[in-house]
């Protein structure tokens, strides 16, 4: 029975879309399938576009749509084929004739053949087409091959009135039926590919410009620290994570400015961020410190978010020319001073935290942390009272996904008044955005609240 909630929680989906005209159903059972929990991807041929728009359906799946089997995806991948391995199910409806015999002929020319070809997953086919289309045998003959050879589940069309205004056995069955074979083709099978990576990528749905006029300070990737002019310590991170909460906070209306150490992918595509180069933990220091307060005195930003990953040790004595090689030698390593706590003190201190506040003082801004964590996060949480953080981003990059090189994080977020919540394996993109959906009411609570500088759970409902 159709209707019930999740029965495809978790799965990712191929809807094929072929050129009949019942192609204008394909975007409802888009949504049907959404509705069963499903993440869906949308394959069409040349055809199909001409009845129904790839925009419509990127628009709802939030996955670009594959139209064309000769083209890539823009990080380099072939896209049916990332559909083909990633999905798990394909259901093409609707199926015209012409498709069932290329599919029945294994002709590879457009992206619904070439991903059902290249797949190990179930493949649902419900074609639809004139009656007299549909009964010709070479119509019969392929359905009888894609049911009986391929092991395809055929959805059967359904008698009614037809687009050639006739009426006979070739309409499109309807939506419900064909969710049900879907959900049957899946059922006892394990998810194929449960977390982003795998899957096509992902479109950031549209959010609201709820940071306009705010001004938020990231900070990104990896500090070195010098041990002579040309060697340094330093560490795997990549920077994505704090790229993508600077495009994401552009994107949602923010003036930005992205403290880079040292980022190995490209820097947000907006103009609006203004970018500082930093390399080790001393200068990122001196960055955060010469943002921290605006011209007037006042706090110079509504939020910092500190996703770099900052050395927690630097050699005591860089040498200042190059160390020799050839012999062994000991490094003397000294923490580094520990750039968030220092400068939420200092945040709390510009604002008017604990003073009575003069006019006009900007309230306090808020201050988000990132803790990179092996094996356990049980140290998270004391973190955000030590640092004085208002949301802290705790993650295990010792987990598979999760961390340093990769485009997904599995991440758990603290806030200051307690809570705890569990992220499933997101893209990095994902993660910022829920960042950012959890920090912009945040900051319109603390401008609506009278200026004591603290947020507290009741001015932020
Ligand atoms: C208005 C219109 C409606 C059509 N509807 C169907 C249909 O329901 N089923 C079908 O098999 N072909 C239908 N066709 C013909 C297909 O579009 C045509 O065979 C096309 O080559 C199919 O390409 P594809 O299978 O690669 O999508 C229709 C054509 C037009 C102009």
């Amino acid at each position: 029975m159709s209707g019930q909630k999740g029965r495809l929680e978790g799965r990712l989906i191929a809807v094929g879309i072929t050129g009949s005209i019942a192609a204008y159903k394909a975007p409802e059972l888009v949504r049907l399938l959404q509705g069963e929990g499903a993440d869906v991807v949308a394959l069409l041929s040349p055809s199909a576009t001409r009845f129904v728009a790839p925009l419509t359906l990127e628009a709802l799946t939030r996955h670009p749509a594959e139209v064309d089997v000769l083209s890539l995806l823009p990080d380099g991948r072939i896209g049916h084929i990332v559909v083909a391995h990633s999905a798990d199910a394909i259901v093409v409806a609707p199926a015209t004739a012409h498709w069932l015999a290329a599919m029945a002929t294994g002709l590879a020319g457009d992206v619904v053949t070439a991903a059902c070809l290249a797949t190990a997953a179930p493949v649902v086919v419900a074609p639809a087409m004139d009656g007299e289309m549909y009964a010709h045998p070479a119509t019969v003959t392929n359905v009888g091959r894609l049911r009986v050879d391929f092991r395809y589940r055929i959805v059967e069309p359904e008698e009614g009135p037809l687009a050639s205004g006739e009426s006979g056995v070739g309409r499109l069955a309807n939506l419900p039926s064909i969710v049900d074979a879907v959900v049957a083709s899946v059922r006892d099978r394990p998810v194929r590919a449960p977390g982003p990576e795998a899957r096509p990528p992902y479109i950031p749905a549209p959010r609201e410009a709820d940071l306009t006029d705010r001004h938020v300070v990231v900070t990104a990737g990896g500090t070195s620290e010098p041990i002579d002019p040309i060697r340094s310590i330093t560490n795997r991170s990549t920077g994505r994570m704090g790229v993508a909460l600077a495009q994401a906070a552009l994107d949602r209306g923010a003036r930005v400015t992205l403290i880079a150490a040292s980022v190995s992918v490209p820097l947000p595509d907006r103009e609006g961020a203004q970018v500082v180069r930093v390399e080790s933990t001393a200068s990122m220091r001196a960055a955060l410190l010469d943002t921290l307060t605006g011209e007037d005195g006042r706090p110079g930003f509504d939020a910092l978010i500190m996703a770099a990953a900052v050395s927690d040790f630097r050699p005591s004595r860089p040498a200042e020319t190059k160390i020799p090689g050839g012999t062994s030698m000991t490094l003397d390593l000294e923490p580094t001073p520990d750039l968030l706590a220092e400068v939420s003190g200092i945040a709390r201190r510009l604002g008017p935290d604990r003073a009575q506040p003069a006019a006009g003082v900007k309230a306090r801004p808020l201050i988000v942390g990132f803790a990179a964590e092996t094996g356990s996060l049980y140290r998270a949480p004391a973190k955000i009272t030590s640092k004085g953080l208002d949301l802290l981003v705790a993650n295990d990059v010792s987990e598979a996904g999760s961390g340093f090189g990769t485009d997904t994080n599995r991440v758990t977020i603290f806030s200051a008044e307690g809570g705890a919540e569990d992220w499933p394996l997101l893209t990095k993109r994902e993660v910022a955005d829920r960042i950012l959906d959890r920090l912009a009411p945040m900051l319109d609570a603390r401008d609506a609240a009278p200026h004591t500088g603290a947020v507290t759970q009741e001015t932020r409902q």
